[in-house]
């Protein structure tokens, strides 16, 4: 396990000052074993019964574990978020967490490997020109934008319903490092949420870090 802890603080802190954060990273998944089973739901080992594909039974494994690590962390009554991607090295997990504020409506994240292409119809789909300009100035790739957009996605508890096309780039700064920050306009019931994002590259992936505040500020008749 790997903890990217830092880059991920410093993205909360921009938002709420000393909220306990931790980003958890694993790409050599490891079996069930009885510590882990012992610290499961009686949902999940359901939940787990069910699955039927042997790559799809190590990601949620290995998602479970982390979560476990990140609770044992931040506490239980934390906010959390899971990504997988799978490689030709095999599955990977990055699962994120921030402990509970009332300042904070979710978190969340998205991971991919980041040669992997966005097809030209699916890339004209997710973001509209003036945000792939954006996103040129600020160096960023297809699969940039895309990890961007999923992470925002994710953070928003009342995305059911929504798309991620929807999740609009409103501000993209360089960062000097090589990644980038910003803010994503969010489509809640009445109005809209100001995401905010971090993306960076971490190995071979493209990671997408991104915090729903919990203040809504209603802009859907501005
Ligand atoms: C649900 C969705 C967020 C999952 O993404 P994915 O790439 O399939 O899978 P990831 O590995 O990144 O994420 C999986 C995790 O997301 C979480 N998840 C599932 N649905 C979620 C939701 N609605 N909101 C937040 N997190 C969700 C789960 O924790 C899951 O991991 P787990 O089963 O181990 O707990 C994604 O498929 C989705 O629905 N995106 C929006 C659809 C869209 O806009 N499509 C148009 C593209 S142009």
């Amino acid at each position: 396990m790997d903890i990217i802890q830092t880059r991920w603080e410093s993205l909360v802190k921009g938002l709420v000052p000393n909220v306990p954060a931790a980003v958890l990273f694993s790409d050599r998944p490891r079996p069930m074993d009885e510590e882990l089973r012992a610290r499961l739901s009686r949902e999940q080992l359901a939940g787990f019964a069910q699955i039927r594909a042997p790559e799809r039974e190590r990601e949620w494994i290995e998602a479970r574990r982390l979560e476990v690590q990140l609770a044992d962390r931040i506490g239980t009554g934390a906010f959390r978020s899971v990504a997988h991607a799978r490689t030709t090295e095999g599955p990977a997990v990055l699962v994120v967490g921030a402990s509970w504020t009332p300042a904070i409506a979710g978190v969340g994240v998205d991971l991919e490997p980041w040669d992997r292409e966005i097809p030209p119809r699916a890339a004209a789909r997710l973001a509209d020109s003036r945000e792939w300009e954006a996103a040129r100035e600020a160096g960023l790739s297809a699969i940039d934008v895309w990890v961007v957009k999923e992470a925002c996605f994710k953070a928003v508890p009342g995305n059911r319903g929504t798309v991620m096309p929807a999740y609009r780039l409103q501000a993209l700064e360089r960062e000097a490092s090589g990644g980038a920050f910003g803010e994503v306009q969010a489509p809640v019931a009445g109005g809209a949420l100001r995401v905010r994002f971090k993306i960076f590259r971490w190995g071979r992936f493209a990671v997408g870090l991104a915090i729903a505040p919990a203040a809504q500020r209603s802009i859907s008749d501005q």
